[in-house]
C-alpha cells in the first residue's frame, strides 16, 4: 500500500513537472495586441519569426512537434511573456483537434504555416531514379496535407480577426516559371506545388471571408547546420524582409505567390 502511494506520488510529480517544462498558458496574452500562430517554430525560420513577432509585441502561439526538446524556443519564451509554446505535429489529427479546441475563442490575425520537410542540399540534386517513395509520401503528408489540415482547423479563428492573413511558406523550387531548369528536389518541389495549388484554390473562398491567403518564398536561406550555401541569406534577413511583405498585404495580393525580398509576384 505504501509502495503504491509512493508510485502515485511519483506519477503526479512527473505529470506536474512535464507540464511545467514549457510555457503553455495563453491567459498571459494581452488582448489588445494581435495574435499569430506559427508552425514548426522551434528552429531556423520558424524560431526567428517567433522572436521578431514577439519583439513587435504580438501574442505568439509558437507550435512545434516536441516542445520539451525545443531548448532555444523555451529559453526565449521564459523571458518573453507574449510567447506560449504548444505541441503540434501538423500530420497528427489529435494534436490539431486539441489545439483547435484549446484556442476556439481566440482570434488569430496571422496563421503562419512554416513547418515543412525540406531536403538537405547534398541530396537535393538527385535524379528521378533516386527518389525515395517514403520521403516523397512524407513530403506530401507534411508540406501539403499537414498545412491544409492546420488551415482547415484554424480558418474560423482567422475569420474572427479584422485583418486575417494565412501565409504558407513555399519555395521557388516548385515554381514552373522560376525554378532552376535542372532535375532536382522531386519530392519537395511536387509537395510544395501541391501546397501552392491548395492556397490558390483557397483564395477564392477566403476572399469572401475577408481573409488574405498567400504562398511566400523565404528565399534561399542558410538553415543547414555547419553549411553555408553560396548566395544564400541568413535567417534574420529572410524573416525581417518577409515581415515587411506580410505587414503590407492587401486583398489585391490574395491568391498570389510572393517573394520575401520585395513582395514581387512569383510565377506559379
Ligand atoms: N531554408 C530555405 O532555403 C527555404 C527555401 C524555401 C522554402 N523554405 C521553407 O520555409 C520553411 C522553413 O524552412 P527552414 O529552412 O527553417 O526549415 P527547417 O530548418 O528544416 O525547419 C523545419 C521546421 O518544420 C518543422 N516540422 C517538420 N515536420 C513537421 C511536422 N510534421 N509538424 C510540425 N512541424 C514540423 C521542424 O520541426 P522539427 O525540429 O521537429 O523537425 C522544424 O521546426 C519550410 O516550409 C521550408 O520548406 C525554406
Amino acid at each position: 500500500m505504501q509502495n503504491q502511494n509512493k508510485k502515485n506520488i511519483s506519477i503526479l510529480i512527473l505529470l506536474i513537472v512535464s507540464t511545467w517544462t514549457f510555457n503553455s498558458n495563453a491567459n498571459q496574452f494581452d488582448n489588445d495586441q494581435p495574435t499569430i500562430l506559427i508552425t514548426g517554430s522551434n528552429r531556423n525560420i520558424g524560431l526567428e519569426f517567433v522572436k521578431q513577432f514577439s519583439q513587435k509585441d504580438w501574442n505568439v502561439i509558437a507550435t512545434c512537434r516536441n516542445p520539451k526538446d525545443a531548448d532555444e524556443l523555451n529559453a526565449f519564451a521564459r523571458n518573453n511573456e507574449n510567447v506560449v509554446i504548444e505541441q503540434l505535429d501538423i500530420t497528427n489529427n489529435e494534436h490539431i483537434n486539441n489545439l483547435s479546441l484549446k484556442y476556439e475563442d481566440q482570434a488569430i490575425d496571422i496563421l503562419l504555416n512554416n513547418a515543412g520537410l525540406t531536403p538537405r542540399y547534398l541530396s537535393a540534386f538527385r535524379k528521378l531514379s533516386a527518389v525515395d517513395e517514403d520521403i516523397a509520401r512524407e513530403s506530401f503528408e507534411i508540406n501539403a496535407l499537414g498545412t491544409m489540415k492546420v488551415i482547415q482547423a484554424f480558418m474560423k479563428n482567422v475569420q474572427e480577426s479584422n485583418n486575417g492573413k494565412i501565409i504558407a511558406l513555399s519555395s521557388k523550387a516548385s515554381s514552373f516559371g522560376e525554378r532552376l531548369k535542372v532535375p532536382m528536389m522531386y519530392s519537395y518541389a511536387m509537395s510544395k506545388a501541391a501546397l501552392n495549388s491548395m492556397i490558390y484554390s483557397l483564395s477564392f473562398e477566403s476572399k469572401r471571408k475577408d481573409v488574405i491567403v498567400i504562398s511566400l518564398s523565404p528565399g534561399m536561406v542558410n538553415t543547414t547546420p555547419g553549411t553555408s550555401i553560396m548566395g544564400a541569406i541568413e535567417v534574420e534577413e529572410s524573416v525581417s524582409k518577409m515581415m515587411v511583405v506580410i505587414d503590407g498585404l492587401t486583398m489585391e495580393d490574395n491568391g498570389l505567390f510572393l517573394d520575401y525580398e520585395d513582395g514581387r509576384t512569383i510565377d506559379w
